[in-house]
């Protein structure tokens, strides 16, 4: 892994739970253990995907399942795109870590519209693909309003409580 991931790896887990404990004294019920542990995998195979021109979304939650990690592979799939079906007033942990690794750019707690900026001028070279970027970041200010909604903290004060 390189270090750039591992140092992103390492605040996104800090970010993540810092929401999940505010979450937590809200009455959420969120497993701790496994969103660090999530967290801090969700791009472990980002390396040699990015070299063998593979998803490393589909490489990193096979490499978790086939370790016997199921519950942590689970939310590796769905860090980047969470899946359709989720339950409408609960947060689940795959929503936190999903959350947690758009608001940090390389190791940097920045705001969802710079994270996607930088997303699109990375990754958006057509327009199926920048289309797919928009509508993930449509997803991620719906979810941004479903976390904060349960807190008393604006999204722009995480840098500032961490
Ligand atoms: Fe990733």
């Amino acid at each position: 892994m390189w270090d750039h991931i591992i140092q992103h790896s390492l605040k996104v887990a800090q970010v993540a739970l810092f929401l999940a404990k505010a979450l937590n004294r809200t009455g959420e019920r969120l497993d701790l253990d496994l969103i660090e542990a999530s967290s801090l995998l969700h791009d472990i195979t980002k390396k040699q995907s990015i070299e063998n021109n593979e998803d490393h979304v589909i490489t990193g939650a096979a490499l978790l399942k086939d370790l016997g990690y199921d519950r942590v592979s689970k939310i590796v799939k769905y860090h980047v795109r969470l899946p359709r079906r989720r339950p409408l007033h609960r947060i689940t942990e795959a929503e936190i870590v999903n959350y947690a690794d758009k608001r940090v750019l390389h190791d940097r707690i920045v705001a969802l519209k710079e994270r996607f900026a930088d997303v699109k001028l990375r990754y958006a070279k057509n327009k199926h693909t920048l289309d797919r970027i928009n509508a993930t970041e449509e997803e991620s200010i719906k979810l941004e309003h479903k976390i904060f909604s349960k807190l008393s903290i604006d999204p722009g004060d995480i840098g500032n409580l961490l």
